[in-house]
């Protein structure tokens, strides 16, 4: 297996370039299996949060793994209903004690909660310098929510989550935050399973001798970003870590991108819900 590559972030961290998805992860034994699975595979990063229920069973795992603290990489998520800056300071801790693991490498401002994120980014920055968090960031941010943060406070989010894959290529985000040094983080790079035998794909697919999940997680790295594929099956985790040995051209690179739709199989935050989600 060739290494696995790793970025570093704008506040000098590091983190590795592929990571597990673990939302949907059912909690108890699936979860704990994946992640287990994974690192034995070779993944140093894992991407859990608050929401996914799931945040002991990544504790669990970590822990009985036979790899050091320091050599492992655990984001996780302030939830919408624990935005604002008393209660993301407790549910960070929360979160700390549910995964049990000493400290939290990345932790995420899950939605642009509108009228709390800006509190909550504030909780952020003193969890940063009290050291529960080594770096810290945001999820579904857009680039005027980033803006907006810019305005308000000296320490820019290291991350952006964000949907990201072939058919949703957000050029103007990843450019606007490649200026500012904030690392996109590509969520359902795999398009949620939805695209996975989309003609096109499976013909590039068969240039390149790779499997479609390869060649969209490979897509991304190339792209600059960091990369997080969710699943809980034993070979397709292992599948989706072989993205270290191959480039793609070009042209290919160019293909790919050409297959944008503004497809999203999340939440959009360019035209989020009425209500809240919670
Ligand atoms: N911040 C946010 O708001 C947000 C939103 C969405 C996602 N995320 C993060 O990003 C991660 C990934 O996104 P996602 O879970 O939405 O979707 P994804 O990684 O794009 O796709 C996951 C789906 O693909 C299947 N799959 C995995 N590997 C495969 C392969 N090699 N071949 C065929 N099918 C494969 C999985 O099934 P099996 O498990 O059965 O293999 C699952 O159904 C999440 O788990 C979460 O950590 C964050």
């Amino acid at each position: 297996m060739t290494d696995q590559l790793y970025m570093t972030m704008n506040d000098g961290h590091n983190i590795p370039v592929v990571g597990l998805g673990t939302w949907k992860s059912e909690p108890g034994d699936s979860t704990y299996n994946a992640v287990f699975d994974s690192i034995k595979a070779g993944y140093r990063h894992i991407d859990t949060a608050r929401a996914y229920d799931n945040e002991s069973d990544v504790g669990r795992a970590i822990n009985a793994a036979d790899v050091p603290r320091e050599n492992l990489f655990i984001t996780t998520k302030l939830w919408n209903k624990d935005q604002g800056y008393d209660t993301a300071l407790e549910a960070c801790e929360k979160s700390l004690a549910r995964l049990d693991c000493g400290y939290i490498d990345l932790y995420l401002i899950h939605w642009p909660l509108k009228d709390l994120r800006n509190d909550s980014w504030k909780a952020f920055i003193e969890l940063q310098k009290r050291g529960l968090c080594r770096s810290i960031g945001v999820s579904n941010f857009t680039i005027d929510n980033l803006k907006e943060l810019e305005e308000k406070y000296d320490v820019l989010p290291a991350i952006n989550q964000v949907e990201f894959h072939p058919y949703h290529y957000q050029k103007e985000l990843l450019e606007y935050c490649n200026s500012k040094n904030i690392i996109i983080e590509a969520y359902s790079p795999l398009v949620h399973a939805k695209r996975m035998d989309e003609p096109r794909l499976m013909a590039i697919s068969d240039e390149l001798g790779k499997t479609p999940a390869q060649v969209l997680i490979r897509w991304a790295i190339q792209r600059g970003m960091v990369v997080l594929p969710k699943s809980v099956n034993q070979d397709r985790i292992v599948e989706n870590f072989a993205v270290f040995d191959f480039d793609i051209s070009n042209s290919l690179m160019k293909r790919l991108d050409d297959l944008d739709e503004r497809y999203v199989t999340c939440w959009d935050p360019h035209n989020p819900p009425p209500y809240a989600p919670v």
